[in-house]
């Protein structure tokens, strides 16, 4: 793709392209999928996206930044080198994620226990990739659960969500399965291995 144009004017218009396909489509995961992959192209192609933002606090990766933010959208930039392995986690929302640089395992799950049991959860893979620059992933409730590493030093992804994050989530061990719950910003949120 050409790049035209200063970045920060394409991270508005992403901006703005996003919204637009989450009032159409927020409903329709398929078209929701679509719309966003499409939307992030633009910003995906600018080679100077980690000179912008500012840095965000409450993050699991090993180093993000907020390109933009408003309660309806908010597009991250997040490095994950190969030491950070991000254990199972859910959302209770969507997320959608486009690799900028380097390689990215990613793997979606759905939970299939009927949720009675506290602190049991068992997970069952649907979807299980490694990304490429330009690639694109989402989970979408009820399959709103993923886990993910990088796979190379300088491993960049870009996130997309909407509103405010929820500060509780639920990890997941999925060799045990069992899960705990905790607050995103505890580091010891990052505990379970799977
Ligand atoms: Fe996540």
């Amino acid at each position: 793709m050409a790049v035209f144009g200063k970045t920060i004017d394409v991270i508005r218009e992403t901006a703005h392209a996003l919204m637009k396909v989450l009032e159409q489509h927020h409903q329709d995961e398929v078209a929701l999928r679509r719309g966003i992959s499409t939307s992030l192209e633009p910003l995906l192609a600018r080679p100077d996206l980690l000179d912008w933002g500012v840095s965000r606090l409450d993050s699991h990766s090993g180093g993000s930044k907020i390109l933009y933010y408003d309660p309806g959208v908010r597009i991250t930039i997040n490095r994950f080198p190969p030491s950070l392995d991000m254990a199972a986690h859910d959302h209770a929302t969507w997320e959608a994620l486009s690799l900028y640089r380097g390689r990215f395992k990613h793997t979606a799950y759905e939970r299939v226990d009927d949720g009675s049991k506290l602190g049991y959860a068992k997970l069952n893979i649907i979807e299980d990739r490694v990304l490429e620059p330009g690639e694109f992933a989402m989970i979408y409730p009820p399959k709103d659960i993923h886990s993910f590493h990088g796979l190379t030093e300088d491993t960049w992804a870009v996130f997309v969500a909407s509103g405010v994050p929820s500060p509780e989530r639920k990890y997941f061990n999925t060799v045990d399965n069992t899960y705990i719950q905790r607050l995103k910003e505890d580091p010891k949120a990052l505990a379970p291995k799977h």
